[in-house]
């Protein structure tokens, strides 16, 4: 019988180009979410789902679609997947981790230089034609040189944005639930603190945790009445790490001095007292991700093949499992479904196949 996906939501051409002949393909080619029931009746009777973070992955869906083996979560971060229902009904689930790893960091020190250089103010001001003469303390931000950062989730986008820090010769603080190894500590120059410590000492407060319950509301009322009055706060995780609501109140009256935002709690409604607020530099955080992939060279593709299916039942190391109790790459016999794995594949354009050497360094 015909092995059968379902891919939720657009990919790029090149990557649909590259699906084997014989597998049997429904392809909802939208930038729209489908409703979950929707979502439900295209599975029936599919084995593989190639998602983005618009599906919602919960314990009613996956009772509702016995046949499912696999969810392929085209993304970075997988909180739109319950992976621990995922494990219970045999559901492995893969992601793509490391493929924006210095894109965002590069877009999260771009918000940091914006948000602290005042860029988005001054844009408007000169283009308002309000800029008349020269006055002194005109629209002066902070320097970013020399000053703290302290990064909340050392994974590897903190990692990321740490030796970024090392040109401007910043001292680097960082929170996370794992300590680093010692090596990337000196390599990094980054030393590990509890969170309240790192947000009184920063100048720049930078987040980069996984949303869980754990780190969901990370960023409160009493965590920002920790922060310096003239620090920034910068979110590039999950809009929900950090409360919105209570953000706008330290903006506002200044517990803190600004923020950049490129990630919301409900995406893509803003809060609407952030909206008037000069002191928060925001960016729609789709902007990044959907073009990315064909803007900067990385190709995605998927793979489904026997070779693979072989692997997967013997119990090798599969493809970016984001199950956490697997985190050797190891399927769980006891979980694991079975004649079926589907693998997304990013690759360079020479063809060198990016998320290989990821794995081969877990
Ligand atoms: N803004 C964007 O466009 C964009 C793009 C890619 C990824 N992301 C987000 O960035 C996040 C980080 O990505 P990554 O590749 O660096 O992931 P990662 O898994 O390498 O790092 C996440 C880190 O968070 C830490 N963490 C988990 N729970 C924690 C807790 N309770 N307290 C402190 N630290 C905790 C983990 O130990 C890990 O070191 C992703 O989860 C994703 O949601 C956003």
């Amino acid at each position: 019988m015909a092995k059968s996906v379902l891919i939720s939501n657009v990919l790029p051409q090149e990557s649909l180009d590259l699906i084997p002949a014989g597998i049997d393909v429904d392809y909802h080619d939208s930038e729209l979410a489908l409703s979950k029931a929707d979502l439900i009746k295209r599975l029936q009777g599919r084995a593989g789902l190639v998602c983005h973070v618009l599906s919602t992955i919960d314990e009613e869906l996956l009772a509702a679609v016995p046949g499912l083996q696999v969810v392929a979560n085209v993304a970075v971060g997988f909180n739109n997947i319950d992976v621990a229902a995922a494990r219970r009904h045999g559901v492995v689930v893969t992601n793509t981790p490391d493929v924006l790893t210095e894109t965002t960091a590069d877009f999260a020190w771009t918000l940091l230089m914006a948000a602290s250089r005042r860029i988005v103010e001054a844009d408007r001001y000169v283009r308002s034609g309000q800029w008349k003469a020269w006055k002194w303390s005109l629209l002066w931000g902070s320097d970013i040189h020399g000053k703290t950062l302290g990064v909340v989730g050392f994974g590897r986008i903190g990692r990321a944005m740490a030796r970024r820090a090392q040109g401007f010769g910043m001292r680097v603080l960082y929170h996370d639930a794992v300590r680093a190894d010692a090596s990337v500590e000196r390599e990094l120059n980054a030393t590990a603190t509890d969170l309240d410590t790192l947000l009184r000492q920063s100048d720049f407060v930078t987040m980069h945790t996984l949303l869980t319950p754990e780190t969901r509301h990370l960023i409160n009322e009493r965590t920002l009445r920790l922060m310096k009055k003239t620090a920034t706060l910068i979110n590039a995780s999950r809009g929900p790490v950090v409360d919105e609501a209570a953000l706008v109140r330290a903006l506002t009256e200044g517990w803190i001095a600004g923020a950049g935002l490129d990630v919301f709690e409900d995406e893509p409604t803003i809060h609407p007292g952030l909206l008037p607020l000069p002191n928060v530099t925001l960016a729609p955080n789709g902007e990044q991700e959907m073009p990315h992939y064909p803007l900067n060279g990385y190709r995605v593709t998927w793979q489904l093949t026997d070779a693979e299916n072989k692997a997967f039942l013997d119990g090798s190391a599969i493809v970016n499992s984001a199950d956490p109790f697997s985190a050797d790459g190891e399927v769980p016999a006891h979980t694991a479904k079975g004649a079926f794995k589907l693998v997304i594949k990013l690759l360079r354009p020479d063809g060198s196949q990016a998320m290989e050497r990821v794995l081969a360094s877990q």
